[in-house]
This record gives C-alpha cells, structure tokens and sequence, in this order.
C-alpha cells in the first residue's frame, strides 16, 4: 500500500480531486494533508474526507520535525498541490523519485520564483502566447527545474483574460493529476 501525503497552501481543489480519486483504491491512500497556513481551505477539504492534517511552522521544513511527522504517519510519496513554500533539503534526500509538483503552465517556461497562481496566467496572456498548460514535474532543490513527468495543452484565445486561462488549465489538472500519480505508483 502506498501512503501519499498531500502539501497545499490554499483552496486545494487538486487536492479534492487527488482524494475523491483514491477514497476506494485499494492500493493507494492518502494519509495526510499538509499545509504551512492554518487558515488554507484545504484543510477543511481534508478532514471532510477524514484525512488527518498537519499545519507545520516554518522552521519543521529544515530541522526535521517535518519529516518525522512524514515518517511517522509511514508516508512514502509526496504531491505537491498549490504548495508554495520551498520544500527542505532533507525531504529532498529523503524521498528521491517520491515528489512531484503541478505547476500551472508548460515547463521550462513561467517557472520559477514567483511564478505562481495567478502570476503565471497574467505572464501567458502578456506574452501573447498561443496555448498553455499544465506540467507534472518531480521535485529537486531548484524551483520548477525537476525532471518532467508530464504535460498537457490548452489553447489561449485572443480575448483571452489571465482568468480564463487559469480555469482552462485547473480543468487539465483535475482530469489528469491523480491518474498520472496513479501511473507513477504503479510502475514503482
Ligand atoms: C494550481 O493551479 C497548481 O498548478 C498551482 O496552484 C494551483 C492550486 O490550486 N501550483 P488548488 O489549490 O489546487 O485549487
């Protein structure tokens, strides 16, 4: 059985989508949902699946309280899902292979610091560009630079504003994160 824990900061619908998804595996399960805001609605979103959560100061991404609580709970692959703090170096060595991230356009371009949420759709739509997406990526020590796992496209219209763009690419992310974690479990 493989025990995912889920990062957020925010809303966490990827994370909704990511539980609702396995709720029945028999392989899979998520076992803990992990924010560095206490305020983030994606906790609410975990206890209602009866998930156990965990709000962690920032200090526990570095002196290995984090990672004991990970461990504790025998947690052996993170999602990252609308998280935005940097993840530690000792959860990097800890888990090789064992994080991804989603991010909201199509690697290597609009990535890096500051470029999130919003930032990035804003960034798509001034640059003129024809189609965006979303990327499936694993986690190193470099923002946005892990190897990609994989990517899907949407177009960007002319009248499109940053808002329309967002909602076309949180679309793909619903459809294809869990699958594609599913994936990557499967051929571990
Ligand atoms: C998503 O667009 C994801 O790509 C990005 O943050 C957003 C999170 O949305 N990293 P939500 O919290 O899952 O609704």
């Amino acid at each position: 059985m493989h025990k995912l824990a889920i990062f957020a900061s925010g809303s966490g619908s990827n994370a909704q989508r990511i539980m609702e998804y396995f709720k029945e595996s028999p392989d899979i399960s998520v076992v803990l949902v992990i924010s560095n805001s206490p305020s983030a609605k994606v906790l609410d979103r975990a206890k209602n699946f009866g998930i156990p959560t965990f709000v962690h100061q920032p200090e526990e991404m570095e002196n290995g309280g984090l990672l004991q609580v990970l461990k504790g709970a025998q947690v052996d692959f993170i999602v990252l899902a609308g998280y935005l703090k940097k993840i530690g170096s000792d959860l990097i060595r800890s888990y090789p292979n064992g994080i991804v991230n989603i991010h909201p356009a199509l690697l290597p371009k609009f990535g890096g610091k500051g470029m999130y949420g919003m930032n990035v759709h804003k960034a798509v739509v001034e640059k003129g560009e024809k189609e965006s997406g979303m990327t499936i990526h694993y986690v190193n020590e470099y923002y946005d630079q892990g190897d990609i796992i994989e990517q899907h496209r949407c177009k960007v219209l002319p009248a499109d504003k940053a808002e329309d763009v967002a909602a076309r690419v949180l679309e793909l992310e619903h459809r294809y994160f869990a699958p594609c974690i599913e994936r990557i479990l499967k051929s571990k």
